[in-house]
């Protein structure tokens, strides 16, 4: 049987780095990337780094509006599924790339897996909100990483088809941890050293939202907080902000903050497991830093990971100095949690999907029978 996967930024490379190895074993897999992500520190260095195989397509679409990005990549996902005619279409997350994906395939009556399926913070401003709202009611199979995210299913009126199989991130976060200690710990720090100067105690932020990065104020807050530690902070920058945070740094004459381009997913882990704590506004970065057992403030107006929240392990603040700070500086109790799985949801993934597609061939032979 054939599965297309769609993925196109960097959180879904790592997520099919591990699903796709299991994936592979069962069935055939063509790897749609949209393009949405392109710069090579944003894109290639995952599928060199974590051998994720070369895509099949890739569609080189990015920019622009939402409305625009993910309309071309709808009408060029439409024209792959007609030609591969896949029994099944699996797709990761909440981006644009993942909203294309689930429009062109139901409209085709392909059956959509949502890996990452159920996760809400309750406002359609949030661009990932609707994407993730859109795709999980065009879904057949909802593959929830937290049983907070399969309890907002069933508020929905999606209980039948959701499962909590664990988080592909943390998969991916113990393989690779395992791998970036023991076998690339001094490669790395020797390749990044002379890029970054990594300090031995550092923290480590990344900080890319359009209402925290996107506009002076709030970025100067929030850099301004992490000026005044008492330790440098290593900050790899996404490409949209790079002028941006260069010129404020500049401006401010900020000497705490080691800003440097997007470095590859093993730097990543070794950088969270390495820093002091983690300030941050992804979405990945604080389910890492709740993997590695590290404080992390969330710079956000909502909770999309509850389960990260537990004993102030995570806390939300505002893009505000004080409040980061203040944060920051709260006392912190590192409880045992097992909210995101035993490390295996890639087999638990692959299982469902081996599962729901018996039953769609068992539904095509009875029709065909009548
Ligand atoms: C997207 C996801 C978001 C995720 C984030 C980072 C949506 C709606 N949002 O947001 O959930 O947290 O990816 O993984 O899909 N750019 C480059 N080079 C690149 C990629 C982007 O220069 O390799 C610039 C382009 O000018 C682009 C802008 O960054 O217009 C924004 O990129 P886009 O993919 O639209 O949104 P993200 O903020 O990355
Ligand atoms: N990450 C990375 N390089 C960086 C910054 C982040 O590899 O320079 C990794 C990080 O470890 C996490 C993922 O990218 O696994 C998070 O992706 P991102 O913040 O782009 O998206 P989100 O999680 O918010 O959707």
């Amino acid at each position: 049987m054939k599965i297309v996967t769609v993925v196109g930024a960097r959180p879904q490379f790592i997520k099919a780095a591990v699903v796709s190895r299991e994936l592979r074993k069962e069935f055939e897999e063509i790897l749609v990337h949209t393009g949405q992500h392109y710069d090579h520190n944003m894109s290639e260095v995952f599928f060199e780094e974590l051998d994720i195989p070369k895509p099949d397509y890739n569609l080189g679409i990015s920019g622009g509006t939402h409305g625009k990005m993910t309309g071309e990549m709808l009408i060029e996902i439409e024209k792959v599924l007609l030609k591969e005619s896949p029994d099944a279409v699996l797709l990761y997350g909440d981006t644009n790339s993942t909203l294309a994906g689930a429009i062109a395939a139901v409209k085709l009556h392909i059956p959509v897996i949502h890996v990452e399926a159920g996760n809400r913070l309750g406002s359609k401003s949030n661009p990932e909100e609707v994407n993730r709202i859109l795709t999980d009611h065009a879904s057949s199979l909802h593959l929830c990483c937290t049983d907070s995210a399969k309890e907002y299913l069933s508020r929905e009126g999606i209980v039948d088809t959701a499962y909590v199989v664990g988080d592909p991130m943390y998969d991916a976060f113990q393989f690779y941890s395992n791998k970036v200690e023991h076998d690339v710990a001094e490669t790395l720090i020797s390749l990044y050293n002379e890029k970054l100067e990594l300090p031995e105690k550092f923290y480590y932020m990344t900080c890319h939202r359009e209402e925290n990065a996107g506009k002076d104020e709030t970025l100067i807050e929030i850099l301004s907080a992490m000026d005044s530690l008492d330790e440098k902070t290593i900050y790899p920058v996404h490409p949209r902000n790079t002028q941006r945070v260069k010129r404020i740094i500049e401006e401010k004459g900020y000497r705490n903050i080691i800003a440097c381009k997007p470095v590859g997913y093993l730097m990543s882990v070794y950088l969270v497991n390495h820093a002091q704590k983690i300030v941050t506004d992804s979405g990945g970065l604080q389910r890492e830093a709740f993997f590695a057992k590290k404080q992390c403030v969330t710079v956000f107006d909502y909770v999309v990971w509850p389960e990260t929240m537990i004993d102030n392990r995570n806390q939300l603040s505002k893009p505000c100095k004080k409040e980061i700070l203040n944060k920051l500086s709260n006392p912190q109790i590192v409880s045992e949690s097992h909210a995101f799985g035993d490390g295996y949801s890639c087999k638990k993934i692959v299982a469902h999907i081996k599962e729901i597609l018996k039953n769609e061939e068992k539904k095509y032979e009875r029709e065909i029978a009548k």
